[in-house]
């Protein structure tokens, strides 16, 4: 699976679906985020979404604890986020220079919520609640704009 791979690049536009109640628990579900960590890290990533590497669901996964494309950036747990949900956002934006692996070589100023609370389901299907802020606000907000196809080129502030 490659990154830049223009069969993904119509899955990067497209809204995912949701993982289905069936995948919980299974070993192709565990296997398919292993990999997901895997590429993240060879690319660097502080985040990736499954649309990213031609999945078109709703799966991401995110976390360094010394990321070299965002070196001010403090360590960030690990994290698998699938079937997410926003429940509340702070009204208090911070605007950053974000980029994207799917965007080569493009820093864009981008302004997020420096606060979100959100649901997600784990491997086994458990529906947690998660408050995160700042940076780590900042990549859940940009993989679950990957999740509606949307990316950073329309989230610029010009
Ligand atoms: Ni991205």
């Amino acid at each position: 699976m490659i990154l830049t791979d223009t069969t993904t690049t119509s899955l990067l536009r497209q809204v995912a679906k949701p993982v289905a109640v069936s995948a919980f628990g299974t070993t192709e579900l565990k296997d398919f985020v292993t990999e997901m960590f895997i590429i993240m890290k060879q690319k660097n990533g502080a985040g990736l979404a499954a649309p990213q590497i031609g999945v078109s669901e709703q799966i991401f996964v995110y976390g360094f604890d010394f990321n070299p494309r965002y070196p001010k950036a403090p360590a960030v747990p690990e994290t698998i986020v699938i079937n997410p949900q926003i429940l509340w956002h702070s009204e208090e934006t911070i605007d950053l220079e974000e980029g994207c692996l799917s965007v080569p070589n493009k820093r864009l100023l981008i302004s997020r919520y420096k606060s979100i609370t959100f649901t997600t389901m784990d491997l086994d299907g458990n529906m947690h609640e998660k408050t995160v802020h700042d940076f780590e606000a900042r990549i859940v907000q940009h993989e679950m704009d990957h999740l509606n196809g949307v990316l950073i080129l329309e989230r610029a502030k010009d």
